[in-house]
């Protein structure tokens, strides 16, 4: 078992290991005052886990009701939270009480806005059930919902009362899913860890979930403690994100995050490569490493397409964009990109 401590405007430990969702009600008990902890979770993952960790909370004396929504990026929106917020009223959910986040980033997404939201906050506990979530959303406070103009657009910032990294729904996990979550692991390594990319090309990582996990969160802890709302430093930890959010979007969401973080991670160095900025041997390598986790290094999108939806992004400020643009092998920097220049950029990265 491995703790990481994130210390932001709130204090909590981010828990990674095996056997921990046995451990929710000792954590909850911990961490809610109120009795009651309601359980937000979704169609894939309430039929394994769902059972097991309401034991778990009622093992500790609460009170348990669940809220389980159809899985999918199509259902983190304004319906199913404004349908969530409606049934913690129902179920008389108070501020002493508390939310559990069971599942991928997607839940942990829309539970996180739930809780920083229903009256006015109240705590909650990340419980992650994909490498996704694991290695990078469910820690930091980001939480949010999509709408029709784009991914993640309305949310919080808003920390959880702790986050426990549960390894063994990491195992089952399909392939495609499970790569997701490497797309985010290989981001961490090209930000600033030439030696994660160095071990990701000769290990597999599902033989060392927690060191691989424990690593990568280490590594958001240090952004998160610097710069909590994203302002300045956290923004390496977009590496890909900007242009894959944009075609997440050009794909009506049917492309999964981590292929489109994947997408954007190779689009941006190629016109980093171009303008200069990249030594050009980083790319086959990077390449190579993403395909040797399953995800893809192409898209077929129009570069007026992908432009278009990627306008859209929050790190947009104005005419300026912050691209975050890698250097080398396991170096990224914030590159302030005018508007003007990113349509230019995604062509050169589309290799037109
Ligand atoms: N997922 C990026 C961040 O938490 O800042």
């Amino acid at each position: 078992m491995t703790t990481v401590t994130v210390r932001a405007s709130q204090t909590y430990d981010v828990t990674i290991g095996r056997g921990l969702l046995a451990t929710v009600g000792r954590t909850a008990a911990a961490c809610f005052r109120g009795r009651t902890a309601a359980i937000v979770s979704d169609t894939n993952v309430a039929p394994r886990y769902l059972e097991a960790v309401a034991d778990s909370l009622k093992g500790e004396g609460f009170r348990v009701c669940s809220f389980v929504f159809p899985a999918g990026e199509e259902h983190k929106n304004g319906s199913t939270y404004l349908n969530l917020l409606e049934f913690l009223a129902q179920e008389h959910i108070t501020r002493a009480d508390g939310l559990i986040a069971l599942g991928g980033g997607v839940v942990g997404d829309l539970t996180g806005f739930a809780a920083a939201t229903f009256l006015r906050g109240i705590p909650f506990v990340q419980l992650p059930t994909t490498l996704l979530a694991a290695v990078d959303a469910s820690v930091g406070g980001k939480t949010a919902i999509d709408l029709r103009g784009g991914k993640n657009l309305a949310g919080a910032f808003y920390q959880p009362k702790a986050v426990l990294c549960a390894l063994d729904p990491l195992a089952p996990l399909p392939a495609e899913t499970f790569a997701d979550g490497c797309a985010e692991v290989i981001k961490y390594g090209m930000i600033g860890d030439a030696g994660l990319l160095n071990t990701l090309e000769t290990i597999d990582l599902r033989a060392d979930p927690e060191g691989v996990t424990a690593r990568c969160i280490a590594h958001k802890r240090d952004l998160v403690e610097q710069d909590e709302f994203d302002t300045g430093a956290r923004q390496l930890l977009n590496l890909g994100h900007t242009i894959g959010h944009g075609a997440e979007a050009c794909s009506g969401y049917q492309i999964s995050h981590g292929k489109a973080v994947a997408i954007g991670m190779t689009l941006v160095p190629r016109g980093a490569v171009a303008a200069g900025l990249c030594p050009p041997e980083v790319l086959p390598r990077l390449e190579a490493l993403l395909a040797r986790y399953h995800l893809p290094t192409a898209t077929d999108y129009a570069a007026a397409d992908l432009y278009e939806k990627t306008l859209s992004d929050k790190k947009r400020a104005g005419d300026t964009l912050s691209l975050v643009v890698p250097t080398a092998w396991g170096k990224s920097v914030l590159h302030p990109l005018p508007v003007g220049q990113l349509l230019p950029w995604i062509e050169r990265g589309l290799g037109q």
